[in-house]
């Protein structure tokens, strides 16, 4: 792989204030690409912007709450408005909202986990393939548990679930325009998310992983590790980089267990 294997690229990463969102976006314009990104909180993406724009690379950016269907519109709009075309699209953003079994939970936070993780990627695909150029690519970060629900938190595995198929439906579309569309699985990686932060109590990721095979959450086996944001930007950067032919329809995990 050269030094900068997305330049002149542009690449749109959702979700990217702060975990490993903001670790792709930083990752892909040190590789050279153009970065649109968006989060609800405007002080963590105007950080990552300044980061994108200290790299010499240009960040469009904008505040957006994902689970309203006409700000992802707005957003879409924005990034064309800038750049015309782009492509890379990075469905990264995704909240794990509820917890708790089937019968405690509650049925908003469930059907917004859908929204933001489901939908969100659906939209943001249905309105931008269209100025994806040639060897486009798509990403979305999904989950083991979209493959194999354990109890509890069902609306995450659910929505994990519908992004698979959407993986599998949109690779089958948009084949023929030379756009590969694929599923990345990070398995266990320590951020807020993974970490259950309460907002403004985040971790860095090197805190979450100085407690060591502590940090590995109970039910998963001993072989499992927890990953540095880094380490999952860097196969997205590799599924990014694929010349026009390569592996579109799958599931690049870095999980180490079967899924
Ligand atoms: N970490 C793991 O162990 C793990 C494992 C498997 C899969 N994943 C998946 O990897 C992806 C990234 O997760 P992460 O662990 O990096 O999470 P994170 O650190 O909590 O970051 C999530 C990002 O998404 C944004 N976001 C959340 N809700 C949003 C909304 N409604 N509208 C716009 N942006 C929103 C957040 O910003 P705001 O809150 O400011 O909006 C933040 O920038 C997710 O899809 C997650 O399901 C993570």
């Amino acid at each position: 792989m050269t030094d900068q294997p997305l330049k002149g690229k542009v690449a749109v990463v959702t979700g990217a204030g702060r975990g490993i969102g903001k670790s792709i976006a930083l990752t892909f314009a040190k590789a050279g690409a153009d970065i649109a990104i968006c989060a609800r909180s405007q002080a963590e993406i105007e950080l990552v912007h300044q980061a994108v724009s200290d790299l010499g690379r240009n960040c469009f950016s904008m505040p957006v709450d994902l689970a309203d269907a006409n700000k992802v519109l707005v957003f879409c709009n924005g990034i064309l408005l800038e750049f015309g075309a782009i492509d890379i699209l990075v469905n990264n953003a995704g909240v794990y909202l509820e917890r708790g079994a089937f019968a405690d939970s509650n049925p908003e936070l469930w059907w917004k986990t859908m929204e933001v993780n489901a939908r969100a990627p659906y939209l943001l695909a249905r309105h931008l393939a269209g100025a994806m150029r040639k060897g486009g690519k798509i990403i979305n970060l999904t989950s083991g548990k979209g493959y194999s629900a354990g109890a509890n938190s069902s609306a995450y595995h659910v929505s994990k679930a519908a992004l698979n198929m959407m993986t599998e439906g949109l690779a089958n579309e948009l084949w023929d325009r030379e756009i590969d569309v694929n599923s990345l699985v990070p398995g266990p990686t320590a951020t807020a998310t993974f970490d259950n932060a309460q907002p403004g109590q985040d971790r860095s990721p090197e805190d979450i992983l100085s407690a060591g095979r502590d940090a590995l959450p109970k039910g998963l086996p001993a072989w499992e590790r927890v990953k540095h944001p880094d380490e999952v930007a860097a196969m997205a950067l590799q599924m990014a980089s694929y010349p026009v032919g390569g592996p579109t329809g799958q599931v690049f995990s870095l999980a180490r267990r079967p899924m």
